[in-house]
Parts: C-alpha cells; sequence; structure tokens
C-alpha cells in the first residue's frame, strides 16, 4: 500500500490520484479513533508551524483546520483579511511571505479567486492546502464527502450520488464530481439550467433539471446552497421560487421507494435549498460530515508534513 503521498500540496482533487484519496480516507480513519479517545492531542506535528489564511469568510472549514492542527500539537497562526494589513493595500504575496519568514512551515488558504493556491505553491516554500478558491475547487470538503460516504456504506465505489443546487458557482461540486468518479461513484448534478455550467456534461456526469428524478436515482443527495454573493446577474427569479422547485422537502423523501441519505457542506440556507425537517432528519448525515471533517483534515496535515 501506498504510504505517502504524491505531492507535496494539496491543490486540488483533480491533481491526486485514487491512491493518495484512499491513503487520506485510511490515514483518517486512525485519527477518527484518536479524537474519539479521552485525550484527543497525538505530537505527530510537533514543531510544525501552521498559518490558516482566509480571504473569505468561513466557520467550518476554519475552525475544522485550526482544531485538527491543535490535534496534531502543531503551532498555529491565524490570519483573517478583514482585520489585516491588507485592507492597507498590502499584495497577497507579500502578506503571504511576511508570514512565512516567521518561519512557518504549512499554508492553509482560502481566497475568493480562482488560482491562488497554485500561484503560491509557485512563489513560496511552504506546502500549500487549498480551503477553497473562488469557484474552483474545495479538495478537503469533498474528501470528508467521500469519507462521510464510505463510513456510512462501507465503499464509495458503485454508489449513485446527486449534487444538488448552484452547481454553477461551486467549489464542492467540481471537487465532489472528481473525487467520487476517482473512487468509482457515479455523479449526477442537477439544479436549473441557469446553475449548470455548459462544460459539465463533458465530465462524465448525468445532468438533470429535475429534482425528483435525481432523488429517484441517487443513493446519497450532496445539497448546495445558492451562492448568491457570487452571482453577478439574476440566475433565479427569487429564492422561493427556487425552493417551489429544487427544495428538498420531508414529503419528496418520503414519497420515495427507498432511504437515500441527504448531505450538505454548509451552510444551509433553511427553507430554501431544503426544509428543516430534512437537515435535521434520520436521513441526514451533515452533522458526521462536519465531525468527520477534523479526521480527514489531520490526515491531510500529516501526510502533507511528511514532505516539510
Ligand atoms: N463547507 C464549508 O466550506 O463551510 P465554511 O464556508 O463555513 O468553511
Amino acid at each position: 500500500m501506498q504510504q505517502t503521498l504524491s505531492v507535496r500540496h494539496l491543490l486540488g482533487i483533480k491533481e491526486i490520484t485514487k491512491e493518495d484519496i484512499q491513503l487520506i480516507l485510511d490515514t483518517a480513519d486512525n485519527f477518527k479513533e484518536v479524537i474519539n479517545r479521552p485525550i484527543k492531542k497525538v505530537p505527530s506535528l510537533r514543531d510544525i508551524t501552521v498559518a490558516n489564511i482566509f480571504f473569505e469568510n468561513s466557520t467550518r472549514t476554519r475552525l475544522s483546520f485550526e482544531l485538527a492542527e491543535k490535534r496534531l500539537s502543531a503551532d498555529v497562526l491565524n490570519f483573517s483579511s478583514s482585520s489585516s494589513s491588507v485592507k492597507k493595500g498590502e499584495t497577497l504575496l507579500d502578506t503571504v511571505n511576511n508570514i512565512l519568514a516567521m518561519k512557518v512551515d504549512m499554508v492553509v488558504i482560502r481566497h475568493q479567486s480562482v488560482g491562488v493556491p497554485w500561484f503560491l505553491a509557485r512563489n513560496i516554500t511552504a506546502n500549500i492546502i487549498n480551503a477553497g478558491d473562488g469557484t474552483h475547487e474545495h479538495p478537503t470538503q469533498a474528501l470528508l464527502d467521500a469519507y462521510s460516504i464510505k463510513e456510512k456504506f462501507g465503499e464509495v465505489a458503485g454508489k449513485k450520488v446527486a449534487i444538488i443546487g448552484d452547481i454553477l458557482h461551486s467549489r464542492v461540486a467540481l471537487s465532489n464530481i472528481f473525487c467520487l468518479q476517482k473512487l468509482g461513484a457515479e455523479v449526477m448534478v442537477c439544479g436549473p439550467k441557469t446553475l449548470l455550467p455548459k462544460y459539465i456534461a463533458g465530465l462524465g456526469v448525468k445532468v438533470s433539471s429535475d429534482v425528483k428524478e435525481a432523488l429517484q436515482w441517487c443513493d446519497v443527495a450532496n445539497v448546495l446552497r445558492i451562492q448568491l454573493e457570487r452571482q453577478q446577474m439574476k440566475y433565479i427569479p427569487s429564492l422561493r421560487e427556487y425552493h417551489l422547485y429544487f427544495g428538498i422537502t420531508k414529503e419528496m423523501l418520503d414519497s420515495l421507494d427507498k432511504e437515500i441519505t441527504i448531505m450538505h457542506p454548509g451552510p444551509i440556507n433553511r427553507g430554501v435549498e431544503m426544509t428543516s425537517d430534512v437537515a435535521d432528519s434520520h436521513h441526514s448525515i451533515i452533522l458526521n460530515q462536519v465531525e468527520n471533517g477534523v479526521a480527514v483534515r489531520m490526515a491531510v496535515l500529516y501526510l502533507l508534513a511528511q514532505k516539510v
């Protein structure tokens, strides 16, 4: 079995192999056991310093990385652009180089612009982990989603996963498509035609604008938020109308002739992409995803620290 990753950065799922993904998921199994012990901390990243550099808002990813780093005994720096000298005109590269001058080994970066993690990987020596670059990739979200599917079903291969919602603006959708396909799952994307990118069928996924068809087809529905903050024009008439045609309700799930599993990367807009009784139902593994995120990020940090 492969013991180390084939890469020294985690930039996107597109760039890593099936074996890399399996190594991360297997390593996460060990860390999931660790974080459920009374003593949750291990010394694996002692003497490693990690900077979490977030230029966009985050709750789950940021806290999850910070907790994963602390559970591994790393020294942790947290940077938020809203309270930094970026506001005084400093460039991204100057900001990052100043942080690195403090002897930082690894950088976790979230940025609104596509490609920033790749730009940093070309220009600085630290290991880079992409925590979400614009509408492009969010690799650790896809890994924790795959881990959660594997945990629920025993394997990802052969499972049918429908990704439902704002596919056009979603980095979660693209990373999930790459990750699930590498692991042998079938993928459907479903949403209003205006929120389905034209290139998407070329990725080998099924495409639908009929949410009932998607739910009837899938074993797992990964439901995404409408990302109004990234929309430069009106792609849907209103959130109310979106909910009417694409919102997942308990009645829809009850009308299926099988049980399906509901996932969501968060943050949820209750009453838009799904109703509260779906989000909080026995179908939902949304909080399991959050729990698994810590173990998966511990695995990524641990494996990349071997490349420092
Ligand atoms: N899933 C996710 O990326 O959530 P945050 O934006 O809260 O980090």
